[in-house]
Parts: structure tokens; C-alpha cells; sequence
């Protein structure tokens, strides 16, 4: 029988790749998209069937997690087998900013969902997307046993979903899992975040039309990874016999100054001359230090990346020059076409920022 998929954030970096996987694996997949006055699908164009469409598999519906009102109704009425919360005020640096609104959507949506599926009847799987933020101050490797030390405001609001998830799990026995993941990028990642600024960056220098960027703390240590890949660990944890809590990472560390510096080396760029320090993007407190040991996931899931931090850095900077329309170094290119064979493919990576393109182009 077809299994139904509701996805939160479905417009989202992961959310858009999830419903690539999702539909590939013969999944009716529902997302949640919230109105804007301007198009915010761009990351899903590629994959949208017009409602007239006979058999169309991906159905969207506007909702905002702020209000429980329409995730309520869509819940009882989609009766989803799987529920993928990922929808979140994302960004650390705007948690400072909007500490209130990021607690009601990045925490209390999970309170929203729970408390849906847990009046609805439904039967259905819950996939939490908590966050390595979580972890904030306590000493790397972290794994499912670290102790949590927040240390900012998203961080605190993805720990109240997280412990929500696991009260529901134990309290009500509902089959809700926590992703602790940790930060995974792509050519589809948001445009504020280090790693895509400083791809897109490069492709802007390149292309002429920006000489230097500006940066905040280049000592930040973090694991990076590539968002197919921790989209496919997603779907494993609910196709396990149990629900459980997972940290998902690559367990290499560097710093931001080592993106920026192999970013530019691999574009043969002087980064030097083009990126600049500027203390406004400093937070108020920063997480130092990110490493996961995702032995755990490693050991129960079978799951370990696949895709390294020099070859995230070459797809993204490949991909940013294509979108540019420009000659990319290729071996970026090259990785993926080799590791993925299948769902994943490098015109659909590529997708978002392709179509940030297009809608430069008047
Ligand atoms: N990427 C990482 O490194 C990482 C690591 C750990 C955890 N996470 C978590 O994993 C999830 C997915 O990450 P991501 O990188 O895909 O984030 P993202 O690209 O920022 O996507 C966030 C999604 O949430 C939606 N959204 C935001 N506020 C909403 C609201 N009030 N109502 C409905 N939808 C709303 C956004 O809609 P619009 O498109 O309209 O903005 C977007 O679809 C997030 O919860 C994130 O916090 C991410």
C-alpha cells in the first residue's frame, strides 16, 4: 500500500530534498508551506504537479506553525504514516534577535504536532528534527548521552522539542524519534549560512558583480556534512522496529576559516583579498566546538556519510558557479555523479540555487 508522508518545512533545504526521496520511494508525500507575498517554493519547483494532475503524488497545503489550527485539520484528515517535523526559525544569529519567535515556532510547533497526532487517533510516526546546537558548551564528541548546554535561543527552543518528543514517546507512546543532527549543508542551504555565503560568495566574485563578503566568528568549529545524505538517515529512523534518538554527524571537525580557505583554494581564489570580518555577525554567545560520534547510528542503522568536508565544499562551490553561469572546477560535480546514483541527482541538487537564478534574470 502507498504510505503518505506529511512534511513540515517542506520548502526547507531538507525539506525539499526529503520529498525528492520520499516520491522516488513511491511515497504520497503532503507539505506544509507557509504563504508569502513572494514565491517560496523555488527549492520544490522541480518536483510540483499541478492539482489537475491525475495520480499526482506531492500534494501541498498553506499552514503556518505558529497556530495549531491547520495542522491539526490536515493531520486527521492526511492520516500520514509518517510525520517529519522539520519545519523551524532556523537560524542561531536571528534566535538572538527573536528569542519569542523562535520559541513558538522552533519549540512549540513540536507541542503542536504531538498534541494533534496524540488527539487524532492517528497512527503515525513522528520524526523531530532536534539539532547539535543542543549540545552548546558541553566538550566534544557529542552522542546521545553528552549532557545538553545550550547556548542560545534556538538552541533552547529545539531542546524543549526534543524533550517533548521523548515524554510523548514514553508518556503516550507515540513512535516519535529525535534526529539530533548536526550541520549539513548543500547547494540548496539558505543563503544566511556560513557555508552557502561563502560558495555563493565566490561564484559573485567570480562573476564580477561583488568584490568581498563579510563574515563573524571564523573560529567556530563545526562537523559538516551533505543534507541528501542526513535526509536518508531520516526516513531510516522511523522504518526502525522502536523509536529512538539518534546523532547523526561526520565526526570531522573544522573551522570556518578552513571553509573559506578551502573554498577559495579550490576556486583559485585569494581569499585574503575578498572576505572580511565583521563583529555585527558575532552572536552574543557562541557554541564552540561541534563533533558528533554517531557510533550509535552507526551500529543500529547501518548509516555512515558518505560525503566528506572537502568534497561538500567542492559540490557547493561547483554548484554555485553553474548556477552563475559559470565554468565550475568540476569535481564536485564529478563526486556526485559517483556516490549518487539514484534519487539524487547533480541537476536537482543544484535546484535551488538555479532558480535563485532565474528569478534574477528579468
Ligand atoms: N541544516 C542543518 O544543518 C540543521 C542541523 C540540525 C537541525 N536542523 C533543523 O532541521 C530542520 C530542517 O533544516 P533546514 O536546513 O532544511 O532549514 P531551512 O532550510 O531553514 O528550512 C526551514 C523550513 O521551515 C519553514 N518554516 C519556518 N517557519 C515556519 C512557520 N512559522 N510555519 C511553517 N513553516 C515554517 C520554512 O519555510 P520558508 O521556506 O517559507 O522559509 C522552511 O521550509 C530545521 O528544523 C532545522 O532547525 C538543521
Amino acid at each position: 500500500m502507498t504510505k503518505r508522508a506529511l512534511i513540515t518545512g517542506v520548502t526547507g533545504q531538507d525539506g525539499s530534498y526529503l520529498a525528492e526521496l520520499l516520491l522516488s520511494k513511491g511515497y504520497e508525500v503532503h507539505g506544509l508551506i507557509r504563504r508569502a507575498s513572494t514565491f517560496n517554493t523555488h527549492r520544490i519547483d522541480h518536483i510540483f504537479q499541478d492539482p489537475h494532475t491525475p495520480d499526482r503524488r506531492l500534494f501541498l497545503y498553506y499552514g503556518d506553525l505558529v497556530s495549531s489550527e491547520q495542522i491539526t485539520g490536515l493531520i486527521a484528515q492526511v492520516k500520514p504514516d509518517e510525520i517529519y517535523h522539520l519545519a523551524a526559525q532556523s537560524q542561531v544569529k536571528v534566535s538572538f534577535d527573536m528569542p519569542e519567535y523562535t520559541g513558538a515556532v522552533t519549540g512549540l510547533s513540536t507541542a503542536r504536532i504531538l498534541e494533534a497526532v496524540r488527539h487524532s487517533g492517528v497512527t503515525t510516526r513522528v520524526y523531530h528534527a532536534a539539532s547539535s546546537e543542543m549540545f552548546g558548551s558541553s566538550p566534544p564528541p557529542q552522542h546521545e548521552e553528552t549532557p545538553f548546554h545550550p547556548c542560545n535561543p534556538y538552541a533552547v527552543a529545539k531542546l524543549y522539542g526534543y524533550w517533548l518528543t521523548s515524554i510523548y514517546r514514553q508518556g503516550y507512546h507515540l513512535f516519535a524519534c529525535n534526529g539530533i543532527l548536526f550541520n549539513h549543508e548543500s547547494p540548496r542551504r539558505g543563503e544566511t549560512f556560513i557555508t552557502r555565503k561563502i560558495s555563493r560568495g565566490i561564484s559573485h566574485i567570480r562573476a564580477g558583480k561583488q568584490d568581498k563578503f563579510y563574515v563573524g566568528n571564523v573560529n567556530a568549529k563545526r562537523d559538516w556534512g551533505y543534507a541528501p545524505e542526513y535526509v536518508e538517515v531520516m526516513w531510516q529512523i522511523l522504518q526502525q522496529d522502536r523509536p529512538d534518538d539518534y546523532v547523526i554527524g561526520t565526526g570531522e571537525v573544522h573551522t570556518v576559516q578552513e571553509f573559506i580557505e578551502e573554498a577559495f583554494g579550490y576556486a583559485q581564489l585569494d581569499w585574503r583579498r575578498h572576505v572580511a570580518v565583521d563583529p555585527r555577525y558575532f552572536r552574543p554567545l557562541e557554541t564552540p566546538e561541534l563533533i558528533a560520534d554517531a557510533g550509535k547510528a552507526r551500529r543500529a542503522l547501518g548509516w555512515s556519510p558518505r560525503i566528506k568536508f572537502k568534497e561538500l565544499v567542492q559540490i557547493m562551490v561547483d554548484a554555485d558557479l553553474e548556477a552563475m553561469g559559470l565554468p565550475s572546477p568540476g569535481a564536485g560535480k564529478r563526486i556526485l555523479r559517483e556516490k549518487f546514483g539514484d534519487w539524487h541527482q547533480w541537476q536537482g541538487a543544484v535546484q535551488e540555487a538555479l532558480s535563485g537564478l532565474q528569478r534574477e534574470v528579468p
